[in-house]
């Protein structure tokens, strides 16, 4: 699953109304969208989702934040998708974020960053797996 990643659209994307820009601007820089779903994260999801970060003082908001609406999760294909992708969301705080990039555009915070993107190929192959069955992936 090298060429494929993983990401969601977080709470605050969704509550502020950019499932459709974010989709278009993923499917505009070349990625094909290869399995898709709105739902919402349960807290034991989010903790077990989130593990590599339960010592990190921010754990408790982060869960907090996540499970507060529903988010968009899908996988992603196109060559190098792992790299690209980060490079298309841009930095964890919108403050350092890049111009054009996703959370440039649509975050608000550190915190609230609107998107989420897998880190390595690895993980995108455990977080893919984590919200789709290998029915909803094509
Ligand atoms: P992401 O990199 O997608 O996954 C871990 C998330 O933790 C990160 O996005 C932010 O949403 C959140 N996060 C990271 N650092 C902080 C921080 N200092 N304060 C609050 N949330 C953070």
């Amino acid at each position: 699953a090298t060429n494929r990643t993983f990401t969601m659209i977080k709470p605050d994307g969704v509550e502020n109304g950019h499932i459709g820009a974010i989709l278009e601007k993923i499917s505009a820089s070349g990625f094909r969208i290869v399995a898709l779903k709105m739902t919402q994260m349960t807290t034991a999801d989010a903790e077990a989702f989130y593990a590599v970060h339960n010592e990190r003082p921010f754990f408790g908001e982060l869960v907090e934040f996540m499970t507060r609406g529903p988010i968009v999760a899908a996988i992603l294909e196109k060559d190098n998708a792992v790299e690209d992708f980060r490079t298309l969301i841009g930095a964890t705080n919108p403050a350092d974020a890049a111009e054009g990039t996703i959370r440039k555009l649509y975050a608000t915070s550190m915190g609230e960053n609107a998107v989420h993107g897998s880190d390595s190929d690895e993980n995108a192959a455990i977080e893919s797996a984590f919200h789709f069955s290998g029915r909803e992936q094509f």
